[in-house]
């Protein structure tokens, strides 16, 4: 029927009714460009009803300024954490996570596979509140679900806690998170928009098995708020929709690709997909907040002198003072003695007795070997240096010891060796031996570094007898690191 019953005789009826549907429509796209931010539903409505708030004011001033919206910034209680494990592997796991979680201030879930076992019960109090993961085998109608229960951990989270929700953090339960610089980082980005935050894999045939573009799940990955419910709406869609994947962290890009959500890389996040000894890449680490660290458990410990639960909480010291200069690499060169030094603040020291440019000290020592076996080079996402012997180009190597305030409101951070370099002095740059430094005394500022437009320099104060004696300060206007 429709618009055929318009002949002669009812003509002036359907001019009638189509002047009053235009009437209807004109009042209609007047009232609602009044009412712009409608919610479409109320399905998750205490959430809904604070982004639909933040929107309707953040319209006018993103024109503005594109990235931050016009809200309060973003702290620690704007986070909620989902970290999915197992409870077989939590009893000894469980220290990791205890040397970040910062008990009734850190917001999340711990998701595990059943009811945790007599060892771990009571439950610790400075461990992360536990649930058992939904059971998912009746609803995909096969037993192992390993890879889905990850998945769904998203919506889970989500589901548990969402209220003034601006970005969720999954991790897993051997993922070590640097909560300062987490914070400090996604203040930066608008909640309200869509990001999908996420490390790759340091190893690049990991990136090409899996993806490219997915975060990495052990690195840790961060949703914004709006995308985590998208995510969460769509799951067992999803699940459905991907069912035939196996992986857990190529399934979640697909289903954020699917929403419309490319991977946002982020330097600082670390999947470790690196064997032995990382002191190499964690001595001359990316100009970026460090912000996780993973595959822990695989790795030799951090620190030569220590276990690796001694290590974390050892490395831990220096992050509760000032996470935004951890791990960041600054360089000075010791004109007297043709010497360049390389601080990773709170973590190591190198002495190199040549000058070298900061453009060749950036680039890690391969100290590490690759996740899996690799039949031929390329096999990391970053240039390195091969290890040496030769006494011009292998550094003396001394790693953090401890950190205090001084009197002047500073802090003190010092490196002590780990062991005799066992060569003579480089002869080419003037044969000055370091081989008498037992320690580095490092001076850095109390207030934290959050622009990161540029390194840090430093001035060599001191070589005196068995020490030498570093300042941190800002580069100036002109200077070269070389
Ligand atoms: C943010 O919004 C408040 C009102 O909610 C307004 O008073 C303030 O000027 C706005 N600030 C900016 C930078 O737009
Ligand atoms: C975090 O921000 C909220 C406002 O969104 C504020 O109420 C709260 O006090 C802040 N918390 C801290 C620890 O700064
Ligand atoms: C956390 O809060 C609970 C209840 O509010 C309290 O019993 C517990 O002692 C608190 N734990 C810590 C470590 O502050
Ligand atoms: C530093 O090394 C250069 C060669 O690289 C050499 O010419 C110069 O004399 C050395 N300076 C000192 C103080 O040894
Ligand atoms: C370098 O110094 C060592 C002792 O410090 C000395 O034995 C050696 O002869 C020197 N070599 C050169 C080339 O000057």
């Amino acid at each position: 029927m429709g618009s055929s019953n318009c002949n002669l005789d009812v003509g002036s009826i359907c001019r009638t009714l189509l002047i009053f549907c235009m009437v209807l429509y004109f009042v209609f796209i007047a009232l609602s460009n009044q009412y712009p931010n409608c919610p479409a539903s109320e399905f998750f409505s205490p959430f809904w009803k604070i982004s639909s708030a933040t929107n309707s004011i953040s319209i006018s001033s993103s024109v503005l300024s594109p990235t931050i919206s016009n809200d309060s910034k973003t702290n620690l209680s704007h986070l909620v954490f989902g970290l999915v494990g197992s409870e077989k592997a939590w009893h000894h796991r469980k220290a990791y996570i205890e040397s970040w979680w910062r008990p009734n201030i850190t917001r999340g879930f711990l998701f595990l596979d059943k009811e945790p076992t007599a060892g771990l019960i009571p439950w610790s109090g400075a461990s992360p509140p536990y649930k058992v993961s939904d059971d998912l085998t009746k609803f995909l109608k096969k037993t192992d679900v390993t890879a889905q229960r990850i998945i769904h951990g998203i919506m889970e989270a989500f589901r548990e806690d969402h209220e003034n929700l601006r970005w969720l953090v999954m991790g897993d339960d051997d993922s070590i998170f640097f909560l300062d610089n987490i914070v400090d980082v996604l203040a930066k980005f608008d909640h309200t928009k869509y990001y999908y935050l996420g490390g790759q894999s340091e190893f690049i045939l990991s990136n090409h098995w899996f993806s490219f573009s997915q975060g990495f799940g052990g690195a840790g990955f961060m949703l914004s708020a709006p995308l985590a419910r998208a995510l969460a709406k769509d799951m067992e869609n999803c699940l459905k929709r991907y069912a035939h994947l196996k992986a857990a962290d190529l399934t979640t890009k697909s289903c954020i690709a699917d929403i419309g959500v490319s991977l946002s890389p982020l330097k600082g996040l670390h999947q470790i997909d690196l064997r032995g000894d990382i002191s190499g890449f964690l001595s001359s680490h990316p100009k970026s907040p460090i912000l996780s660290f993973h595959h822990y458990d695989v790795l030799e410990p951090l620190f030569p002198s220590k276990d690796r639960f001694e290590s974390a909480r050892h490395l831990m010291k220096a992050a509760n003072v000032d996470q935004s200069r951890l791990v960041q690499q600054t360089i000075c060169h010791h004109r007297d003695k043709n010497w360049s030094f390389s601080i990773s603040w709170g973590y190591s020291a190198h002495i190199y007795e040549r000058i070298m440019p900061r453009s060749y000290l950036q680039k890690p020592i391969e100290t590490f070997t690759t996740w899996t076996h690799s039949p031929h080079p390329p096999n990391y996402m970053f240039n390195t240096r091969g290890r040496s012997n030769d006494p011009c180009e292998a550094p003396h190597i001394f790693f953090f010891e401890s950190i205090e305030k001084t009197s002047r409101n500073e802090v003190l951070t010092s490196y002590s060796r780990a062991s005799p370099r066992g060569s003579p002095a480089c002869a080419s740059s003037g044969n000055h031996s370091a081989d008498f430094i037992s320690k580095i005394e490092v001076i850095s500022p109390s207030t934290k570094r959050i622009e990161m437009d540029r390194c840090e320099c430093c001035d060599v104060v001191r070589v005196d007898g068995m020490k030498a004696e570093v300042n941190f300060r800002e580069c100036m206007m002109d200077e070269i690191i070389a």
